[in-house]
């Protein structure tokens, strides 16, 4: 007789119950390879319930290859697990949110959250409601993305970018991110240089495909790659100083870019949101066959859609597309599907209009509130300004910021070998009366 015990009460049905168990007794030790189970119709008889149940059961380990059927002898137990081995990993605590954030913190001045204006909410709803009743494409369909969005990425970065792209050599990605992901298994083997300070994930995605980072100095000009397979910059808004790459830089790099024959990767993530000048265009327009372009969707929507852009010499562009096409990469249909109604109905144009005004009127705010404390290291644009400090300095203010309920990056976990220490303080995913109030805990901190 098998130590089993059935629940009729429970909503789990009799053979599944029964596989279940066996499966245990397996998997627990208690039976072992070669133990003959009983006959189905004996279990049945045994356990009182139809053969049926037992012969589900038995069918269902058997193709599971726990049993196996030897004609005209009977049921035998083919695998065995020690007891040691079946245990399975047990999460023990409580789940948690990603980034728990430290007790009383209540908002974030980061440079990953940007501005939601609520008047666009309608807007936002409508272009899901038009998800909910579209037909998602069968099959895995085209791994470029889908051909309507890139038709009006086309358009757009022709627009915004100065990028005449034709939508065939554009790929939709799961952001800029996914984008670094896609392109570095296809450089050739050695390191990349990122910009130091620089952007945190594109460094740590560097390493974790296995390869070196060098240091890429940002306020120097680049005349030499070394062996440097690639070079990670944000020419339009250097991350996260704010300098903008001075054109003679730009055709600096690119010289030293064709004599390592080595590629650049353009991490153009918030070049719209400049508010005294017109966006400084691409670097990939100066040369598309050097420059691999990489935009997202994480700053002019939000960061949550995962989706952005990747524009890669056509070498590269093939062996992208056709590890993307085998290994099934590519941004999910939804997401795709809802930029396309945001872009076709203007809702894009108008979210970054509006956070443009929004970013404008509180760049001053914080310039005129830190001035006196601490040098800004570039420009005012974008959702966030830099401003250098001390690091002892610029840990009181991030300490009495958060103490009073805000979590303000350290300009030094941006930097690798350049050392600047200072403050990073974003303005995009707070109140206006909330960066009052993290300003206030700042300068208080810094002026005594
Ligand atoms: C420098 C930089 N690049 C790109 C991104 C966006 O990355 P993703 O598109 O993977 O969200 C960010 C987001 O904070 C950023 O700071």
């Amino acid at each position: 007789m098998l130590p089993v015990t059935l629940d009729r009460t429970s909503g789990e049905p009799l053979p599944a119950q029964l596989a279940g168990q066996v499966r245990a007794l397996v998997l627990t030790g208690t039976l072992g390879t070669g133990d003959r189970l009983p006959s189905s119709r004996a279990l049945a008889a045994d356990l009182g319930v139809s053969r049926a149940v037992t012969e589900q059961a038995y069918d269902q380990l058997t193709a599971e290859g726990w049993l196996e059927a030897r004609r005209g002898s009977g049921t035998y137990v083919t695998a065995t697990r020690t007891p040691t081995t079946a245990v399975a990993p047990q999460m023990t605590s409580r789940p948690t949110r990603p980034t728990p954030r430290p007790t009383g913190v209540t908002s974030r001045l980061d440079t990953g959250t940007p501005f939601f204006d609520p008047r666009l909410e309608p807007g936002w709803r409508r272009a899901w409601r038009e998800v909910s009743v579209a037909t998602p494409p069968p099959g895995y369909d085209d791994p470029r993305g889908l051909l309507e969005l890139r038709e009006a990425l086309a358009a757009r970065l022709g627009r915004t970018r100065g990028l005449e792209l034709h939508p065939d050599e554009i790929l939709v990605t799961a952001g800029t991110t996914d984008g670094l992901r896609a392109l570095l298994p296809e450089l050739r083997p050695g390191p990349v240089a990122v910009e130091d300070p620089g952007y945190r994930a594109a460094a740590e995605t560097v390493l974790t495909y296995g390869r070196e980072v060098v240091d890429l100095p940002v306020v120097e000009t680049v005349s030499d790659l070394g062996d440097a397979v690639a070079a990670y910059v944000t020419p339009a808004h250097q991350h996260p100083l704010g300098r903008v790459m001075p054109a003679a830089d730009r055709l600096t790099l690119l010289e030293a870019a064709r004599r390592a024959d080595a590629v650049v990767i353009e991490d153009d993530y918030d070049s719209e949101f400049r508010y005294d000048v017109a966006p400084v265009p691409a670097m990939a327009r100066l040369d598309r066959g050097r420059v691999v372009y990489l935009g997202t969707a994480a700053k002019s929507v939000v960061p949550t859609l995962r989706l952005g852009w990747l524009v890669a010499p056509p070498d590269l562009h093939e062996l992208i597309l056709r590890r993307r096409t085998i290994t099934h990469a590519g941004a999910a249909w939804p997401s795709q599907r809802a930029l396309l109604t945001l872009l076709r109905d203007g809702w894009l144009d108008r979210a970054v209009r509006s956070a443009r005004r929004v970013y404008a009127e509180r760049a001053p705010r914080v310039a005129e509130a830190m001035t006196p404390y601490a040098t800004l290291a570039g420009p005012l644009a974008g959702m966030y300004s830099t401003w250098l400090l001390p690091e002892t300095d610029a840990r009181r203010a991030r300490d009495a910021a958060r103490t009073a309920g805000f979590e303000i990056n350290l300009l030094s976990t941006y930097a690798r070998s350049s050392g600047l220490t200072g403050l990073v303080i974003g303005f995009g995913g707070v109140t206006d009366a909330e960066l009052d109030q993290a300003l206030a805990a700042i300068t208080g901190a810094l002026r005594a």
